[in-house]
Protein backbone atom coordinates (compact mmCIF):
# COMPACT_ATOMS: atom_id res chain seq x y z
CA UNK A 1 0.00 0.00 0.00
CA UNK A 2 1.37 3.20 -1.01
CA UNK A 3 2.10 6.23 1.79
CA UNK A 4 -1.02 7.97 0.11
CA UNK A 5 -3.59 5.41 0.62
CA UNK A 6 -2.21 4.58 3.83
CA UNK A 7 -2.97 7.87 5.03
CA UNK A 8 -6.41 7.74 2.86
CA UNK A 9 -7.56 4.99 4.97
CA UNK A 10 -6.91 6.89 8.56
CA UNK A 11 -8.67 9.89 6.85
CA UNK A 12 -11.59 8.01 6.27
CA UNK A 13 -11.82 5.54 9.12
CA UNK A 14 -11.88 9.12 11.30
CA UNK A 15 -14.61 10.56 8.87
CA UNK A 16 -16.64 7.77 9.40
CA UNK A 17 -16.57 7.63 12.64
CA UNK A 18 -17.54 10.54 12.98
CA UNK A 19 -20.81 9.77 11.56
CA UNK A 20 -21.29 6.28 12.09
CA UNK A 21 -19.30 5.34 15.15
CA UNK A 22 -20.13 5.42 18.88
CA UNK A 23 -19.89 9.02 20.40
CA UNK A 24 -21.91 8.66 23.45
CA UNK A 25 -20.82 5.68 25.57
CA UNK A 26 -20.01 7.33 28.73
CA UNK A 27 -15.91 6.62 28.64
CA UNK A 28 -15.97 8.66 25.41
CA UNK A 29 -17.13 11.94 27.74
CA UNK A 30 -13.98 12.55 28.90
CA UNK A 31 -9.92 12.19 28.68
CA UNK A 32 -9.33 10.78 32.25
CA UNK A 33 -7.22 8.14 31.95
CA UNK A 34 -8.76 6.72 35.83
CA UNK A 35 -12.10 6.74 33.51
CA UNK A 36 -10.91 5.66 30.42
CA UNK A 37 -8.70 2.63 31.57
CA UNK A 38 -11.55 1.30 33.67
CA UNK A 39 -13.91 1.27 30.75
CA UNK A 40 -10.93 -0.52 28.36
CA UNK A 41 -10.48 -3.05 31.70
CA UNK A 42 -13.84 -3.77 31.85
CA UNK A 43 -14.40 -4.16 28.06
CA UNK A 44 -11.77 -6.69 27.61
CA UNK A 45 -13.79 -9.28 28.12
CA UNK A 46 -17.31 -8.33 28.29
CA UNK A 47 -19.50 -6.62 25.79
CA UNK A 48 -20.58 -2.77 26.03
CA UNK A 49 -24.10 -3.27 27.31
CA UNK A 50 -23.22 -5.42 30.46
CA UNK A 51 -20.20 -3.08 31.16
CA UNK A 52 -22.70 0.40 31.44
CA UNK A 53 -24.37 -0.30 34.50
CA UNK A 54 -20.91 -1.81 36.19
CA UNK A 55 -19.31 1.13 35.30
CA UNK A 56 -21.19 3.63 37.07
CA UNK A 57 -21.51 1.69 39.71
CA UNK A 58 -17.64 1.61 40.34
CA UNK A 59 -17.26 4.97 39.38
CA UNK A 60 -19.56 5.90 42.01
CA UNK A 61 -18.33 4.18 44.93
CA UNK A 62 -14.28 4.41 43.09
CA UNK A 63 -14.27 8.32 41.69
CA UNK A 64 -11.08 8.47 40.87
CA UNK A 65 -7.18 6.20 41.54
CA UNK A 66 -6.87 7.12 45.16
CA UNK A 67 -9.83 5.69 46.25
CA UNK A 68 -9.54 2.74 44.33
CA UNK A 69 -6.19 1.92 45.64
CA UNK A 70 -7.42 2.50 49.35
CA UNK A 71 -9.95 0.07 48.66
CA UNK A 72 -9.88 -3.26 50.79
CA UNK A 73 -9.70 -5.89 47.90
CA UNK A 74 -12.88 -8.00 48.82
CA UNK A 75 -14.99 -4.63 48.28
CA UNK A 76 -13.31 -4.34 44.84
CA UNK A 77 -14.59 -7.90 43.70
CA UNK A 78 -17.58 -7.47 45.03
CA UNK A 79 -18.10 -4.75 42.73
CA UNK A 80 -16.74 -6.52 40.31
CA UNK A 81 -19.21 -9.57 40.99
CA UNK A 82 -21.18 -11.04 37.74
CA UNK A 83 -18.03 -9.90 34.93
CA UNK A 84 -16.56 -12.46 35.21
CA UNK A 85 -12.55 -12.77 34.71
CA UNK A 86 -12.16 -11.90 38.46
CA UNK A 87 -8.15 -11.62 38.05
CA UNK A 88 -8.58 -8.41 35.74
CA UNK A 89 -9.91 -7.01 38.91
CA UNK A 90 -7.15 -7.87 40.96
CA UNK A 91 -4.84 -6.48 38.84
CA UNK A 92 -6.98 -3.60 38.38
CA UNK A 93 -6.41 -2.90 42.55
CA UNK A 94 -3.03 -3.67 41.96
CA UNK A 95 -2.47 -1.21 39.06
CA UNK A 96 -4.31 1.35 41.04
CA UNK A 97 -1.78 0.73 44.20
CA UNK A 98 0.84 1.27 42.03
CA UNK A 99 -0.11 4.34 40.38
CA UNK A 100 -0.23 5.91 44.12
CA UNK A 101 3.32 4.54 45.10
CA UNK A 102 5.33 4.76 42.19
CA UNK A 103 3.32 7.63 39.50
CA UNK A 104 2.87 9.72 42.46
CA UNK A 105 -0.63 9.27 41.91
CA UNK A 106 -1.27 9.76 38.00
CA UNK A 107 -1.05 7.78 34.88
CA UNK A 108 1.71 7.68 32.91
CA UNK A 109 0.92 9.18 29.40
CA UNK A 110 3.17 6.89 27.36
CA UNK A 111 2.00 3.67 25.90
CA UNK A 112 5.37 2.32 26.82
CA UNK A 113 4.89 3.56 30.40
CA UNK A 114 1.40 2.45 30.53
CA UNK A 115 2.20 -1.40 29.27
CA UNK A 116 4.31 -2.12 32.65
CA UNK A 117 1.52 -1.76 34.74
CA UNK A 118 -0.28 -5.01 35.65
CA UNK A 119 -3.53 -6.01 33.74
CA UNK A 120 -2.72 -3.65 30.94
CA UNK A 121 -1.15 -5.07 27.61
CA UNK A 122 0.36 -3.43 24.64
CA UNK A 123 -3.12 -2.90 22.76
CA UNK A 124 -4.93 -1.56 26.45
CA UNK A 125 -1.82 0.91 26.70
CA UNK A 126 -2.24 2.18 23.31
CA UNK A 127 -6.42 2.63 23.73
CA UNK A 128 -5.34 4.67 26.95
CA UNK A 129 -2.58 6.90 25.75
CA UNK A 130 -4.32 7.42 22.16
CA UNK A 131 -7.82 8.16 23.81
CA UNK A 132 -6.66 10.07 26.71
CA UNK A 133 -3.08 12.03 25.56
CA UNK A 134 -3.94 11.35 21.70
CA UNK A 135 0.20 9.26 21.50
CA UNK A 136 0.70 8.26 17.96
CA UNK A 137 0.56 5.03 18.90
CA UNK A 138 -1.46 1.87 17.50
CA UNK A 139 -4.28 -0.77 19.36
CA UNK A 140 -4.89 -4.44 17.80
CA UNK A 141 -7.66 -5.70 19.82
CA UNK A 142 -9.39 -8.97 18.47
CA UNK A 143 -11.93 -6.41 16.35
CA UNK A 144 -8.81 -4.32 15.06
CA UNK A 145 -7.11 -7.51 14.33
CA UNK A 146 -9.70 -8.27 12.18
CA UNK A 147 -10.26 -5.30 10.39
CA UNK A 148 -6.40 -4.60 9.88
CA UNK A 149 -5.70 -8.30 8.47
CA UNK A 150 -9.16 -8.28 5.86
CA UNK A 151 -7.57 -4.28 4.87
CA UNK A 152 -4.23 -5.77 4.53
CA UNK A 153 -4.65 -9.16 2.91
CA UNK A 154 -2.50 -10.25 5.66
CA UNK A 155 -2.90 -14.14 5.69
CA UNK A 156 0.44 -15.13 7.88
CA UNK A 157 -0.33 -17.03 11.07
CA UNK A 158 -1.15 -14.69 14.09
CA UNK A 159 -0.13 -17.91 16.30
CA UNK A 160 3.52 -17.37 15.46
CA UNK A 161 4.61 -13.93 17.77
CA UNK A 162 6.68 -13.08 14.84
CA UNK A 163 3.86 -12.55 12.28
CA UNK A 164 2.06 -10.78 15.46
CA UNK A 165 4.44 -8.58 15.94
CA UNK A 166 4.59 -8.08 12.03
CA UNK A 167 0.94 -6.97 12.06
CA UNK A 168 1.51 -4.45 15.18
CA UNK A 169 4.33 -2.90 12.33
CA UNK A 170 1.46 -2.87 9.68
CA UNK A 171 -0.56 -0.97 12.01
CA UNK A 172 1.92 1.79 13.06
CA UNK A 173 2.76 1.93 9.58
CA UNK A 174 -1.14 2.66 8.97
CA UNK A 175 -1.28 5.35 12.00
CA UNK A 176 -3.17 9.06 11.43
CA UNK A 177 -0.44 11.60 10.06
CA UNK A 178 -1.86 15.00 10.43
CA UNK A 179 -4.54 16.50 13.17
CA UNK A 180 -3.28 14.12 15.33
CA UNK A 181 -5.06 16.09 18.83
CA UNK A 182 -8.01 15.24 17.30
CA UNK A 183 -7.56 11.94 14.81
CA UNK A 184 -5.45 9.67 17.05
CA UNK A 185 -9.21 9.11 19.44
CA UNK A 186 -10.98 8.74 16.63
CA UNK A 187 -9.05 6.59 14.51
CA UNK A 188 -8.61 4.33 17.97
CA UNK A 189 -12.49 4.21 18.22
CA UNK A 190 -13.36 4.12 14.27
CA UNK A 191 -11.47 0.66 14.24
CA UNK A 192 -12.80 -0.57 17.54
CA UNK A 193 -16.48 0.45 15.82
CA UNK A 194 -15.92 -0.79 12.26
CA UNK A 195 -14.84 -3.91 13.90
CA UNK A 196 -17.97 -4.23 16.07
CA UNK A 197 -20.79 -2.98 13.51
CA UNK A 198 -19.32 -3.91 9.83
CA UNK A 199 -16.29 -5.55 9.68
CA UNK A 200 -17.76 -8.38 11.64
CA UNK A 201 -16.50 -12.15 12.08
CA UNK A 202 -19.29 -13.62 9.60
CA UNK A 203 -20.63 -11.64 6.75
CA UNK A 204 -19.13 -8.37 7.41
CA UNK A 205 -21.46 -5.60 5.58
CA UNK A 206 -18.60 -4.22 3.36
CA UNK A 207 -21.05 -2.52 1.08
CA UNK A 208 -20.93 -0.22 3.56
CA UNK A 209 -17.37 -0.11 4.56
CA UNK A 210 -15.29 2.92 4.11
CA UNK A 211 -12.53 0.88 3.47
CA UNK A 212 -13.49 -1.80 0.78
CA UNK A 213 -11.88 0.54 -1.88
CA UNK A 214 -8.47 -0.28 -0.02
CA UNK A 215 -9.59 -3.62 0.93
CA UNK A 216 -7.36 -6.63 0.01
CA UNK A 217 -9.92 -9.20 1.53
CA UNK A 218 -12.92 -7.38 0.06
CA UNK A 219 -11.39 -7.61 -3.65
CA UNK A 220 -10.34 -11.23 -3.13
CA UNK A 221 -13.69 -11.96 -2.17
CA UNK A 222 -12.81 -13.71 0.93
CA UNK A 223 -12.85 -11.67 4.10
CA UNK A 224 -14.03 -14.38 6.84
CA UNK A 225 -10.99 -15.82 5.74
CA UNK A 226 -8.94 -14.01 7.70
CA UNK A 227 -7.48 -13.21 10.35
CA UNK A 228 -5.72 -16.40 9.99
CA UNK A 229 -4.94 -18.01 13.18
CA UNK A 230 -4.18 -21.63 13.70
CA UNK A 231 -5.00 -22.96 17.65
CA UNK A 232 -1.75 -24.51 18.16
CA UNK A 233 1.22 -24.32 15.62
CA UNK A 234 0.81 -27.67 14.52
CA UNK A 235 3.71 -30.60 15.11
CA UNK A 236 6.28 -30.96 12.87
CA UNK A 237 8.56 -33.67 13.17
CA UNK A 238 12.03 -33.48 13.60
CA UNK A 239 15.05 -35.97 13.34
CA UNK A 240 18.45 -35.20 15.66
CA UNK A 241 21.80 -37.21 15.23
CA UNK A 242 22.89 -37.45 19.24
CA UNK A 243 26.31 -38.19 19.66
CA UNK A 244 27.09 -40.42 22.84
CA UNK A 245 31.00 -39.87 23.16
CA UNK A 246 32.29 -41.94 26.42
CA UNK A 247 36.19 -41.82 27.23
CA UNK A 248 38.15 -44.61 28.82
CA UNK A 249 36.64 -44.16 32.27
CA UNK A 250 33.28 -44.08 31.19
CA UNK A 251 32.35 -40.46 31.19
CA UNK A 252 30.39 -38.73 28.68
CA UNK A 253 30.54 -35.52 26.74
CA UNK A 254 27.85 -33.23 27.60
CA UNK A 255 27.33 -29.98 26.28
CA UNK A 256 24.91 -27.17 27.71
CA UNK A 257 21.82 -26.83 25.31
CA UNK A 258 21.60 -23.04 23.78
CA UNK A 259 19.52 -20.93 26.28
CA UNK A 260 15.88 -20.59 24.03
CA UNK A 261 14.95 -23.57 22.27
CA UNK A 262 14.35 -27.06 23.43
CA UNK A 263 16.12 -28.37 26.36
CA UNK A 264 17.04 -24.37 26.68
CA UNK A 265 19.73 -24.35 29.23
CA UNK A 266 20.14 -28.32 29.97
CA UNK A 267 23.04 -30.78 29.13
CA UNK A 268 22.68 -32.99 26.24
CA UNK A 269 25.23 -34.90 24.18
CA UNK A 270 25.99 -32.89 20.97
CA UNK A 271 22.60 -32.69 18.69
CA UNK A 272 23.19 -32.85 14.99
CA UNK A 273 20.66 -32.31 12.31
CA UNK A 274 21.54 -34.99 9.76
CA UNK A 275 23.84 -38.04 9.41
CA UNK A 276 26.05 -36.16 6.89
CA UNK A 277 27.00 -33.66 9.75
CA UNK A 278 27.46 -36.00 12.96
CA UNK A 279 30.09 -37.64 10.78
CA UNK A 280 32.41 -34.76 9.71
CA UNK A 281 32.63 -33.87 13.59
CA UNK A 282 33.29 -37.49 13.79
CA UNK A 283 35.88 -37.48 11.23
CA UNK A 284 37.62 -34.71 13.36
CA UNK A 285 37.60 -36.71 16.81
CA UNK A 286 40.37 -39.87 16.48
CA UNK A 287 43.13 -38.72 13.94
CA UNK A 288 44.46 -42.19 13.13
CA UNK A 289 43.04 -43.28 16.56
CA UNK A 290 41.16 -45.97 16.29
CA UNK A 291 37.25 -45.54 17.82
CA UNK A 292 34.46 -47.88 18.43
CA UNK A 293 31.20 -46.99 17.07
CA UNK A 294 27.34 -47.99 17.67
CA UNK A 295 24.22 -47.41 16.33
CA UNK A 296 21.81 -47.24 19.10
CA UNK A 297 18.08 -48.31 18.84
CA UNK A 298 16.28 -44.66 17.83
CA UNK A 299 13.05 -43.86 19.16
CA UNK A 300 10.60 -40.92 19.28
CA UNK A 301 10.00 -38.19 22.18
CA UNK A 302 7.16 -36.10 21.96
CA UNK A 303 7.47 -32.66 22.74
CA UNK A 304 4.34 -30.09 22.99
CA UNK A 305 4.82 -28.59 19.02
CA UNK A 306 7.19 -31.54 18.06
CA UNK A 307 8.26 -35.12 17.71
CA UNK A 308 11.86 -35.74 17.65
CA UNK A 309 13.25 -38.43 16.25
CA UNK A 310 16.26 -39.41 17.92
CA UNK A 311 19.01 -41.32 16.58
CA UNK A 312 21.67 -42.06 18.78
CA UNK A 313 25.35 -43.15 18.04
CA UNK A 314 27.49 -44.49 20.35
CA UNK A 315 31.38 -44.10 20.32
CA UNK A 316 33.76 -45.50 22.54
CA UNK A 317 37.30 -43.65 23.11
CA UNK A 318 39.86 -45.51 24.88
CA UNK A 319 41.63 -42.32 26.59
CA UNK A 320 40.95 -38.66 26.11
CA UNK A 321 40.16 -37.21 22.24
CA UNK A 322 40.96 -33.76 21.89
CA UNK A 323 37.39 -31.50 21.88
CA UNK A 324 36.59 -27.80 22.04
CA UNK A 325 35.99 -26.42 25.54
CA UNK A 326 32.37 -25.95 24.87
CA UNK A 327 31.45 -29.21 27.19
CA UNK A 328 33.01 -31.79 29.95
CA UNK A 329 33.14 -35.26 30.20
CA UNK A 330 30.99 -36.19 33.08
CA UNK A 331 30.69 -39.53 34.78
CA UNK A 332 27.34 -41.24 35.69
CA UNK A 333 27.71 -39.89 39.71
CA UNK A 334 27.56 -36.07 38.34
CA UNK A 335 24.97 -36.59 35.92
CA UNK A 336 22.15 -35.81 38.31
CA UNK A 337 23.56 -32.41 39.43
CA UNK A 338 23.44 -30.64 35.96
CA UNK A 339 19.66 -31.30 34.70
CA UNK A 340 19.34 -33.54 31.99
CA UNK A 341 16.46 -33.86 29.56
CA UNK A 342 14.34 -37.33 30.95
CA UNK A 343 15.00 -39.05 27.63
CA UNK A 344 18.74 -38.20 27.28
CA UNK A 345 19.10 -39.53 30.98
CA UNK A 346 17.45 -42.97 30.25
CA UNK A 347 19.41 -42.95 26.99
CA UNK A 348 22.73 -42.87 29.16
CA UNK A 349 21.58 -45.06 31.61
CA UNK A 350 20.91 -47.93 29.19
CA UNK A 351 24.73 -47.32 27.52
CA UNK A 352 26.13 -47.70 30.65
CA UNK A 353 25.01 -51.74 30.39
CA UNK A 354 26.37 -51.59 26.64
CA UNK A 355 29.36 -53.60 26.58
CA UNK A 356 31.83 -53.71 23.81
N1 LIG B 1 -14.04 -2.15 23.47
C1 LIG B 1 -12.84 -1.81 23.94
N2 LIG B 1 -12.69 -0.47 24.00
C2 LIG B 1 -13.87 0.05 23.59
C3 LIG B 1 -14.35 1.37 23.43
N3 LIG B 1 -13.57 2.40 23.71
N4 LIG B 1 -15.59 1.52 22.95
C4 LIG B 1 -16.33 0.45 22.64
N5 LIG B 1 -15.93 -0.80 22.75
C5 LIG B 1 -14.71 -1.01 23.23
FE1 LIG C 1 -13.89 -5.49 6.63
FE2 LIG C 1 -15.30 -5.61 4.37
FE3 LIG C 1 -14.44 -3.29 5.29
FE4 LIG C 1 -12.71 -5.02 4.29
S1 LIG C 1 -14.35 -3.99 3.19
S2 LIG C 1 -12.48 -3.84 6.14
S3 LIG C 1 -13.61 -6.94 4.97
S4 LIG C 1 -15.94 -4.64 6.26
Amino acid sequence: MSAESREGVAERVVAWQAVHGRNHLPWQQTRDPYRVWLSEIMLQQTQVTTVLDYYTRFLDRFPDVSALAAAPQDEVLGLWSGLGYYSRARNLHRCAQQIMTDHGGAFPRKASVLASLPGIGRSTAGAIAAFCFSERVPILDANVRRVLTRLLGFDKDLASAKNERLLWEHADALLPVRDLDMAMPRYTQGLMDLGASLCTPRAPKCSDCPLSGDCVAFKEGNPESYPVRTRKLSRRAESWQLLILRDGQGRIWLQRRPSIGIWAGMHCVPVFPDVESRDTFVSTLGGDRQLVQQELQPFVHVLTHRDLHLHPLLIQANGMIALAKDGDWLGPDQWPSVGLPAPIRKLLDTTQSTLW
